[in-house]
């Protein structure tokens, strides 16, 4: 018959005979089925097999579960057949386990043919790759991403406009999907609100999954910016700001320098160890000092806190914001006074409160701007910085 399918390289796994068989009839000649997962997990190790479709009674915690168990070649092509109603915890689980495709039972010949349509692009791209390129999975995937930082010593410093534009550059700058933010900011994160993205999950959908988190499932949590970059937004609602402790947040963090190139994180106003376990991870930080007399004394402070820790004052970049304000600080006692240069400065534009209130970076709204052309400066020396950390220092927990 026309309408069936090569067996060739397929699986089809489950408990029940009579789905197999149903199954069956869909291919031509003898495709291989089976209701020993073992068989079908070694014969794809060999890679003998691309596709696996795993059947229906293996759609539920339980059954997912007995499939993580399997070292199941990660190059193989996934499908689990289940039925509609589907539980939702199910279908998130499926995902983790590396699902490529859900499918409703009974199996049918649209869902066979997109399954062996991605094993053929998947056959194809391996068949293209360069002799030096990487070969397994963890190594195309895997990343050795820079963290920059962006925090001040005092609330509404301009943190977050700093973040937004030079994250909004950086993504511009580079191959789709390579820079990600996140707000780090998680009582009062306004990221996706100055973005104006709607976050269908946040940072707190992320935490829930404890310690079982991977790259897979965070990566569908992010939410896209038309500039191409991935946002981790905060949560919804102060209260939840308590669903994400340091450690998973830091664990979100290793795991996203996994993801990404680079991952722009904004903050709270809060030198506290959530914070410092941001900063621990950091090859850079953007520290936005304002240009009035309170937001320098507080940022001597902390900055002569991070020195006490021994956090490296080489991967420090003092941006200086509303440095045309009517303060009139002189730069040269602002650099004496916190003992670092000045490495950025932002005049204070009307265009930017305007560029938070349409959703539209000032980068994107008004490139040729002086303060787009300030951020432009800031994230031009990102991207030229060496990893500034000693490997000494990165090595070591510094409080
Ligand atoms: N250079 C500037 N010129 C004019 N307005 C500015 C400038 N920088 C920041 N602002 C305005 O100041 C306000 C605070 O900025 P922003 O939200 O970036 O600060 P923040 O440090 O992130 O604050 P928070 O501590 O609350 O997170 C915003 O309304 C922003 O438009
Ligand atoms: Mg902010």
């Amino acid at each position: 018959m026309s309408n069936r399918f090569a067996s060739e390289g397929v699986a089809i796994v489950d408990g029940d005979e009579g789905f197999l068989a149903e199954s069956k009839q869909l291919f031509d000649g003898d495709v291989f089925t089976t209701t020993f997962a073992q068989e079908a997990v070694d014969l794809a190790a060999r890679s003998e097999v691309e596709v696996i479709f795993w059947g229906p009674s293996f759609a539920t915690s339980a059954g997912l579960l007995s499939i993580e168990t399997y070292d199941v070649n990660p190059d193989v092509v996934m499908v689990l057949v289940a039925p509609v109603n589907i539980d939702n915890d199910v279908l998130r689980r499926a995902i983790r386990t590396g699902f490529r495709d859900i499918v409703e039972e009974p199996l049918q010949p649209d869902a066979v043919s997109s399954a062996l349509e991605q094993a053929s692009r998947l056959m194809q791209h391996r068949a293209s790759a360069a002799p030096a390129a990487p070969t397994t999975p963890e190594r195309v995937t895997r990343r050795d991403g820079k963290l920059i930082t962006v925090m001040a010593a005092k609330g509404g410093s301009g943190k977050t406009v700093v973040a937004t534009n030079v994250a909004t550059l950086l993504a511009r700058w580079s191959e789709p999907g390579t820079v990600a933010m996140v707000d780090a900011n998680l009582q009062f994160g306004d990221v996706a609100l100055v973005l104006q993205v709607d976050p269908k999950q946040t940072i707190v959908n992320a935490a829930k999954e404890g310690e079982g988190l991977d790259a897979g499932f965070l990566a569908t949590v992010l939410t896209d910016h038309p500039s191409g970059l991935k946002i981790m937004a905060a949560p919804l609602e102060p209260a939840f700001a308590d669903e994400v402790p340091t450690p998973t947040l830091t664990h979100i963090l290793d795991l996203m320098k996994g993801m990404f190139d680079y991952v722009v994180v904004d903050t709270a106003p809060a030198l506290d160890d959530r914070l410092l376990a941001v900063l621990e991870r950091s090859e850079q930080v953007l520290f936005v000092v304002d240009m009035d007399l309170p937001s320098i004394k507080n940022a001597k402070l902390a900055l002569e806190t991070l020195r006490i820790l021994n956090f490296p004052s080489n991967a420090i970049r003092i941006v200086l914001n509303r440095s045309n304000s009517k303060a009139r600080l002189d730069m040269g006692e602002i650099e004496r006074s916190l003992r670092f240069e000045i490495s950025g400065s932002i005049p204070s534009d009307g265009l930017l409160p305007a560029s938070i209130n349409e959703g539209v970076p000032i980068v994107d709204g008004h490139p040729k701007s002086k303060p787009a052309k300030a951020f432009e400066e800031i994230a031009k020396l990102v991207l030229s910085a060496d990893t500034p950390v000693a490997d000494s220092n990165r090595k070591r927990r510094w409080f």
